[in-house]
């Protein structure tokens, strides 16, 4: 077995992995997202503290399968240093004490990895990851062939969520809250930009909508100081038919050239099912299934990065 530790962000996560199967034995996650809600976003000093308070009490829990382990694996990178070292300084402790392996894993291609937790590799695949410090288009061979085709040029697609809620008051993290806001909302209420409409780029950005949304709001308070729901709703409703409009336009872009034959959403803000719909839309169009994680696997977890492990481990 491998465990696996992750705690790239905001969550506090370890997960045992059986080699053999594939099968995930164990998993737990301890989300600090109720601390950081009062913030508006993650404080990474307080992330780190409570990742060092929460890692060794799930750790506890993984003592019965101490022997039967043959490697540890640890999120190393992209992420916050000052939380990555929480999990990092952890795994190298139990790296020497116990004697194993330590398997150094991306953040990212764990995301990609959340995709076969419950379903075989189904690889090559076209990838859209949408997470809360990221927005690329990939094309995975497999963990250590993949190719970035486009990313964005400032802020990411769930960030942009974060923000959005942030200005409206709505709370952490953005993209649930956004996405419930917006099932009561009129999508047509404001005529936000789609971001890079006329650019024959694939490329992603955020911040010119960021803005868009800042400025409608301002002007809704020159009328009235305090949003109504109603107004919030439009609000979330049409930036986020902005938002996802810009992806679906840059992926027909990008499959006039390149026709997917198989396509996945991995990442936290894979979760939205507006995005869910939309993309499937289009693939459908192509023939074209739609690979998803179960939304438990969509944001940070120490299953997906016990899964890459998997395969680094027969390198
Ligand atoms: O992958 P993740 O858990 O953490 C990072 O690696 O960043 O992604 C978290 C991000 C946050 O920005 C959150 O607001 C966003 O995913 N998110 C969503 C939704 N659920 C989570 N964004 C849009 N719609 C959602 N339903
Ligand atoms: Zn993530």
């Amino acid at each position: 077995m491998i465990l696996s530790i992750e705690s790239s962000c905001d969550d506090s996560s370890i997960a045992i992995t059986e080699i053999k199967t594939k099968k995930l034995i164990y998993h737990k996650k301890i989300s600090q997202e109720i601390d950081h809600s009062v913030y508006g976003g993650v404080v990474p000093e307080l992330a780190a503290r409570l990742h060092a308070k929460t890692l060794p009490k799930i750790l506890e829990e993984t003592k019965i399968y101490f022997s039967s382990l043959k490697a540890i694996a640890v999120t190393t990178h992209p992420g916050l240093s000052v939380t990555l070292m929480e999990g990092i300084a952890m795994a190298n402790a139990l790296s020497i004490s116990l004697n194993l392996p330590l398997l150094e894993i991306n953040h990212l291609t764990g995301h990609i990895y959340s995709l076969f937790i419950e379903q075989d590799t189904q690889l090559p695949c076209t990838v859209l990851l949408v997470s809360g410090g990221h927005t690329q288009l990939l094309e995975v061979e497999n963990y250590k062939n993949i190719k970035l085709i486009a990313s964005t040029m400032d802020d990411s697609f769930g960030e942009s969520f974060d923000k959005v809620s942030k200005m409206l008051d709505l709370g952490y993290p953005g993209g649930p809250i956004v996405q419930q806001y917006g099932e009561n909302g009129d999508k047509s209420k404001y005529n936000f930009p789609i971001p890079l409409r006329n650019s024959p780029k694939i490329e992603f950005s955020y911040s010119g909508l960021k803005n868009a949304v800042r400025l409608a709001i301002l002007k809704e308070q020159e009328n009235n100081p305090t949003l109504s729901k109603q107004i919030k709703s439009d609000i979330c409703a049409s930036f986020q038919k902005a938002a996802i409009d810009h992806i679906t336009m840059k992926l027909k872009k990008y499959f006039k050239t390149n026709p997917p034959t198989n396509f996945a959403i991995v990442g936290g803000a894979s979760a939205n099912l507006q995005l869910r719909s939309d993309i499937k839309q289009l693939l459908d169009k192509y023939n074209c299934p739609l690979l998803l994680s179960d939304l438990k696997y969509c944001s940070d977890n120490a299953a997906m990065i016990g899964r890459v492990a998997i395969e680094q481990s027969f390198i």
